[in-house]
């Protein structure tokens, strides 16, 4: 006779539901897609962008994610936005080079849940009006020893919510603004994925 009683395995949560936001090339959007392909803490079930040329319109078919681009007004007071997000039931918004401020209805819905990467040792260097280029040549001109990226929630004021992971490099001397984009690129597409899981993960533990 058969006295073995089957164990009950430990149900898993689902994986939690993140959408991208992206305005430019999409490099991070890019990593991010292929390190949750096929993850059990976290599928990337939307991208969008209010720019019509963003890079994430061009290989979002290739991770069969659907692409939406904002229509003019999806940022008035966040009842676009929030709708939007309501119905693709998203847990986890990311921003990977979104230019749009994310309208304070949507942040006040999305405690702790919406992630934002910015291109410098925050406080440092943030704020409105600092991206891109901007970001590097500012921390060249100050004479900086160190530079790097900050990954951190999104509140109210731009570049200002509680900061999550932070890695800094050398600036190189004679180190231009552009080699010093690429490189804290390289350290953001090392690191952003990572970080987005461990929250990805909180929250999957959390809901459960
Ligand atoms: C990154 O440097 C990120 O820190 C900033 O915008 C840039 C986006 O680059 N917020 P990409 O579009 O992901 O290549």
């Amino acid at each position: 006779m058969d006295t073995h009683t089957p164990q009950q395995m430990p149900a898993q949560a689902p994986p939690v539901r993140i959408a991208i936001f992206a305005s430019g090339g999409g490099s991070n959007a890019r990593v991010l897609l292929d390190h949750f392909r096929g993850s059990y803490v976290g599928e990337i079930v939307l991208l969008a962008t209010e720019n019509p040329h963003s890079g994430i319109l061009h290989f979002a078919p290739e991770y069969g994610v659907p692409a939406v681009v904002f229509p003019p007004q999806a940022h008035r007071d966040g009842a676009y936005l929030l709708e939007l997000l309501r119905s693709y039931r998203i847990e986890l918004l990311v921003l990977a080079g979104y230019l749009k401020k994310i309208p304070d209805a949507v942040v006040h819905d999305f405690p702790q849940r919406v992630l934002n990467i910015h291109p410098s040792l925050l406080p440092a260097y943030g704020g409105k009006g600092m991206y891109g280029l901007r970001v590097h040549q500012a921390v060249i001109e100050a004479g900086e020893r160190y530079s790097g990226m900050t990954i951190h929630y999104v509140n109210e004021v731009y570049d200002q919510g509680q900061i999550v992971f932070q890695e800094r490099l050398p600036v190189g001397e004679g180190m231009s603004p552009e080699a010093l984009q690429m490189a804290v690129l390289k350290l953001e597409h090392k690191y952003y994925p990572k970080t987005v899981e461990k929250v990805a993960q909180t929250i999957q533990i959390a809901d459960k």
